[in-house]
């Protein structure tokens, strides 16, 4: 990758989040003034590995491990007060610095308890089938209530203690009612309680919060260099995903203008990242996934759990016609390939090139419900390339057949793969450097 010419660059999710954005943020950091997260909320769990030390960041941006540059919380992001301030106490009880470049949007839309239990009653009433298995953090609530207007609330709202506390007081009272009324739940919130605890933590985190716009325009304008750190991954975009098990914001590339308040044509690259294989947690299709062993041994040796609620993540095949269509959805420029050490143990590995649907081949993706749970994946089949294979950073050192696999599935998207993961720490990463011609067939 040729760090140089990135420009401003966003860090994008392919498949369904998970993906290993965190440690390709944490690489690219040090070429960069600013890291952004422009949507999503604590939903998000970006683990960066640094030797024996391991970050787990869910709201504030991964370059914060470097301490020059300025990370940003922008107003298409949804704040849990509670949780930043432990992540920040933990990272601080870490060592790490995080003051003035830390900057949280005025206009970012607060997370509150009744969000989050909202979240909780709402899976609950569901049928089996029908549960999105959401991360419990309250997420859709508080997007859903963002679009309400009436009866949201921006982490700027927690800045004037006597009107939040009225305003406050008047949502509990509602959501207690509603509550009461569909769900049957007795356990009555406390608007005053509430009240104290979040404008207490509004007030700890008071010196970041700010209004990030002018600083982005700004920083644009004096041409620094912005990184965009995509939460979840484009199969979760609310939009554009697999609706309705999705997230509730626009976490594809589309998100960042919107989410961030920059021009859409500032974006110079998009760094589309995916794992060599599949995974997915909570509900929805998942046409490659496996239910054997072959499925297990990818969890055991991946270490897929998840980050933010450490629930074992399903696991398939790599899915290259779901993958095109995030390459095409994102503009996507270069390809980052993780956890290529994970599949090497594995006599064989297989990529999924083609859908077979009531007879006919698909070579496009559709997020329509009602056609991938009936599509068969065609597969095509690849060698492993043997057990343990030793950390490497140069691309020729690679097995054959692993370096074999990395040129098939560049061929499959159309876009070089210039980094490839082969281990979770920060120096386990091979760099594709520019000048590599891409074969496309
Ligand atoms: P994110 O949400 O996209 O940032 O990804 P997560 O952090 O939730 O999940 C990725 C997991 O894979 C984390 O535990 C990373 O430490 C780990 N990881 C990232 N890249 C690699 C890799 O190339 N090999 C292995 N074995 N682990 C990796
Ligand atoms: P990162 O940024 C993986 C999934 C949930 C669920 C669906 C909706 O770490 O890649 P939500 O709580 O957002 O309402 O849940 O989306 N999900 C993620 N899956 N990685 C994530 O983030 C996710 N964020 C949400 O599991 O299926
Ligand atoms: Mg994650």
């Amino acid at each position: 990758m040729d760090f140089t010419a990135l420009g401003n660059t966003c860090v994008l999710g392919m498949q369904w989040g998970d993906e290993g954005k965190g440690k390709i943020v944490d690489v690219l950091t040090e070429h960069f003034d600013f890291v952004v997260r422009y949507a999503g909320g604590s939903n998000a769990g970006h683990t960066v590995r640094i030797g024996d030390r391991k970050f787990a960041l869910h709201l504030v941006p991964s370059g914060i491990l470097r301490p020059d540059v300025y990370c940003v919380i922008a107003p298409g992001v949804v704040v849990d007060p509670a949780l930043l301030v432990q992540e920040i106490d933990g990272l601080r009880a870490a060592g790490i610095r995080v003051g003035s470049n830390l900057i949280v949007s005025d206009r970012a839309h607060v997370v509150m308890p009744y969000h989050k239990r909202q979240d909780q009653l709402s899976e609950q009433a569901l049928a089996e089938e029908r549960k999105i298995g959401t991360t419990a953090r309250g997420i859709g609530p508080c997007y859903a209530d963002k679009m309400l207007r009436s009866t949201a609330i921006r982490m700027g709202d927690l800045l004037h203690p006597d009107r939040a506390r009225g305003k406050i007081r008047e949502i509990v009272a509602l959501r207690s009612r509603y509550f009461a009324a569909v769900y049957g739940d007795s356990d009555r919130l406390d608007g005053d309680a509430i009240s104290d605890e979040y404008l207490a933590h509004a007030d700890r985190l008071r010196d970041h919060i700010a209004d990030t716009t002018p600083i982005l325009h700004d920083a644009l304008r004096a041409r620094k260099r912005l990184l965009f750190e995509g939460a979840q991954g484009s199969l979760l975009d609310v939009d554009h995903g697999t609706y309705p098990f999705v997230t509730s914001s626009n976490c594809g590339a589309g998100g960042v203008a919107s989410g961030a308040g920059v021009p859409p044509r500032c974006l110079n690259s998009v760094v589309g990242v995916m794992k060599a294989y599949c995974t997915r947690v909570g509900g929805g299709p998942f046409p490659t996934e496996l239910h054997d062993e072959t499925g297990e041994t990818i969890r055991r040796r991946g270490h897929e759990y998840g980050t933010t609620t450490g629930r074992p993540r399903r696991c398939g095949w790599f899915d290259a016609v779901a993958a095109r269509y995030c390459v095409a959805l994102g503009g996507v420029t270069e390809l980052a390939l993780m956890h290529l050490d994970t599949l090497g143990a594995l006599p064989e590995i297989r990529v999924c090139t083609a859908y077979r649907h009531r007879g006919r081949m698909l070579e496009h993706f559709t997020p329509d419900l009602s056609v991938l749970d009936e599509v068969e994946p065609v597969y095509e089949t690849h060698p492993g390339w043997g057990p343990e294979s030793p950390p490497v950073t140069d691309y020729e050192q690679l097995p054959v057949s692993a370096r074999s696999y990395v040129e098939r599935l560049e061929r499959l998207m159309g876009v070089p793969i210039t980094l490839i993961s082969v281990g979770a720490d920060r120096v386990a990463t091979v760099h594709r450097m520019a000048g590599f011609r891409m074969e496309v067939n």
